[in-house]
């Protein structure tokens, strides 16, 4: 997967998040964007997303650039898995129905090949069991590995994934990172917010730090985290591997 930004700037109010930003990079299959909070990673992941547009400069995604209309905007989304904490299961609806929605209203297909597909993908990840329960029913971790079974039913040329374990206790982070490095096998790429720097280490091919107003330094995760090249992410990095 290829990525680019040509002098990216995104503010909310008076504050750049995202500043003259330019980048460029190329991946198998996983990018980590590491950081401090508040950094800009989730502003980021939005614009990557199409869910929100620069105020100014480009983003380009496997060499197109990204649209800017709002009916582009939408056919270009229909192509992106997006597992945000915002994006939120529907509560009211079976694990399956929200596999469903996605398949019969975005991408109109009939509910027949809808439900094999959908039934696929719950089996894949081992959730054939909570196939007609509700979000409320499930554990955290198996309520996220629905929304990513969810993202992923539309067969979508790549994931976009902010903290998807940010709400789990150790054993259901786990449950859901497997399944996330097994996406591996099947190629399509992925570019994750994390703060399991132990997963970012171990699974990605490119870490990325945001900071201050931009990407401060990217790497190859065993680069990155053996030899970072900016004090920035020195410090950043003896503080959160502390513990
Ligand atoms: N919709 C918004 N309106 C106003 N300010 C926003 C909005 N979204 C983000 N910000 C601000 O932009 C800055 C960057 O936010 P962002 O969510 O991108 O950070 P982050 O790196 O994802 O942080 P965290 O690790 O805490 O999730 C923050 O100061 C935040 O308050
Ligand atoms: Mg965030």
């Amino acid at each position: 997967m290829k990525v680019a930004l040509n002098s990216v700037t995104k503010a909310f109010g008076r504050h750049r998040v995202l500043d003259t930003v330019t980048f460029e990079s190329e991946f198998d299959h996983t990018l980590a964007l590491i950081g401090p909070s508040g950094g800009g990673k989730s502003t980021l992941l939005r614009l990557l997303a199409g869910l929100d547009i620069p105020d100014s400069g480009s983003l380009f995604v496997n060499g197109a650039e990204l649209p800017q209309d709002e009916g582009a905007l939408r056919r270009y989304r229909r192509r992106a898995g997006i597992v945000f904490q915002a994006y939120n299961l529907f509560p009211h609806l079976s694990a399956l129905e929200n596999l469903l929605l996605p398949l019969t209203k975005v991408h109109h297909l009939g509910r027949p090949a809808a439900l094999e597909r959908a039934h696929a993908v719950l089996r894949r990840f081992q959730l054939q069991d909570h196939t007609h329960k509700q979000p409320a029913l499930l554990s955290g971790g198996q309520r996220q590995r629905v929304a990513i079974a969810r993202a992923l039913v539309t067969e979508p040329d790549f994931l976009l994934l902010d903290e998807p374990t940010s709400a789990l206790d150790p054993e259901m982070t786990a449950e859901v990172l497997d399944v996330i490095d097994e996406l591996r096998e099947s190629g399509t790429p992925i570019i994750l917010v994390t703060h399991e720097m132990g997963f970012a280490r171990r699974s990605a091919d490119l870490v990325a730090f945001v900071s201050r107003g931009g990407i401060q330094e990217c790497a190859s995760a065993t680069e990155f985290f053996s030899a970072p090249r900016s004090e920035e992410t020195k410090r950043f990095l003896e503080k959160i591997l502390k513990y």
